[in-house]
């Protein structure tokens, strides 16, 4: 049997542990494993080279993934070159002719949403295939985590650690904007762990009264610094703020940024106090994977390399209650999650007297 692997989407810690659980564990079944270069695009082009368990020693603690990503290549949506251009075809008929020339009986695709929607739409052409979750931003709702989420919380835990210290000594309001997309899980773990005194999440719409009630009442009890957290995808006057388009990924059409500027600005508009904001960007996404998600990962390797053996496709692997398990893609791809407004964490927030600014 020779299965291919690929990693698609943005990268996150714990990609290089799934790697290494689907080429230890085909090792013993005698599987051939096949690593596919930058996602889709490596099918299309026909970059890849076969894994050995040699080939992944020395990866389970290393962030990124050694077979490359990209969230621009689309196979239904191509970049194809015409004279001086460049036009965007469906070239899905051509990845799955270049499978079939490769001799895979199976891919095994480690990423998001908009991966696993192309998987799954591969799937309906033919093409054998299973899905491995993974993101920062745990938005998706088949699974109960996606590996790369407790790294991203860790690291954001600690910029709030450190941003506390300096908010305190200048009597500032130090804003703190974290990534997520539309989800505000990531916002919602770290506020919690590192103590924020506001949390701004896109689930819960807020106000700058509401921001600055909490404020003055900090400063009232003899707190003259303050920690905000916001999610970039949080909607300021009913928009989220966009800091760019993405060519070619109809998935994931624009870049979010900037609401952290964009709050500190009315913030000093309408107050005098002094604000301060951190974007932390990609670094969430990058390091080490943190314990619990360099074993969700390796469970992950070593279930896809299962599922695909046994002939099962167009499933995601997942983790349910503690298990884990495989779900249709379509299911995977259904609804996105997000954090519950009323949920017990937000509720525990609420009670440690932690804002949402609403
Ligand atoms: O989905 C993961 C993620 O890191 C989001 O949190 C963020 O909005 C996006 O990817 C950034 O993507 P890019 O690396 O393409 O800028």
């Amino acid at each position: 049997m020779k299965i291919g692997v690929l990693t698609g989407g943005g990268d996150c810690p714990g990609l290089n542990a799934v790697i290494r659980g689907v080429v230890k564990s085909a090792h013993r079944e005698g599987i051939e494993i096949i690593g596919i270069y930058d996602g889709f695009k490596g099918l299309m082009e026909k970059r890849y080279q076969t894994l050995t368990p040699h080939d992944v020693q020395g990866i389970l603690p290393k962030g990124g993934t050694i077979l490359g990503t990209t969230n621009r290549d689309n196979p239904f949506h191509y970049p194809v070159k015409e004279r001086d251009s460049v036009v965007y075809k469906d070239e899905s008929k051509r990845l799955l002719a270049n499978v079939e020339e490769m001799g895979l009986d199976s891919v095994i695709v480690i990423g998001g949403d908009g991966t696993m929607n192309i998987a799954h739409e591969m799937a309906g052409l033919g093409l054998k295939v299973v899905g491995v979750p993974k993101t920062i931003d745990n938005d998706l709702s088949a699974t109960d985590q996606t590996f790369g989420f407790e790294t991203a919380v860790n690291t954001a835990t600690d910029a709030i650690d450190k941003l506390h210290t300096t908010a305190e000594s200048h009597h500032r309001v130090m804003i703190l904007e974290l990534m997520g997309r539309d989800a505000g899980f990531i916002s919602l773990y770290a506020g919690l762990a590192g103590g924020a005194d506001i949390i701004l999440i896109p689930e819960i719409p807020f106000t700058i009264e509401g921001i600055l009630k909490k404020v003055h009442a900090r400063a009232e009890r003899g707190s003259h610094f303050s920690i905000i957290v916001v999610s970039e995808g949080c909607q300021f006057e009913g928009k989220q703020v966009v800091e760019g388009e993405n060519q070619g990924n109809p998935y994931n059409t624009h870049r979010l940024g900037g609401i952290g500027e964009v709050l500190a600005a009315e913030i000093q508009k309408v107050s005098n106090l002094e604000v301060r904001t951190t974007v932390l960007g990609h670094l969430q996404r990058g390091g080490s994977p943190a314990p619990f998600d360099r074993i969700l990962s390796s469970r992950y390797g070593v279930a896809a390399l299962e599922a695909a053996k046994d002939g099962v496709s167009d499933r995601m692997v997942c983790l349910r209650n503690g298990e884990i398990r495989t779900v249709s893609m379509a299911e995977a791809t259904h609804v996105q999650k997000s954090v519950d407004p009323m949920g017990e964490l937000v509720k525990t927030a609420r009670m440690l007297d932690i804002s949402f600014g609403d």
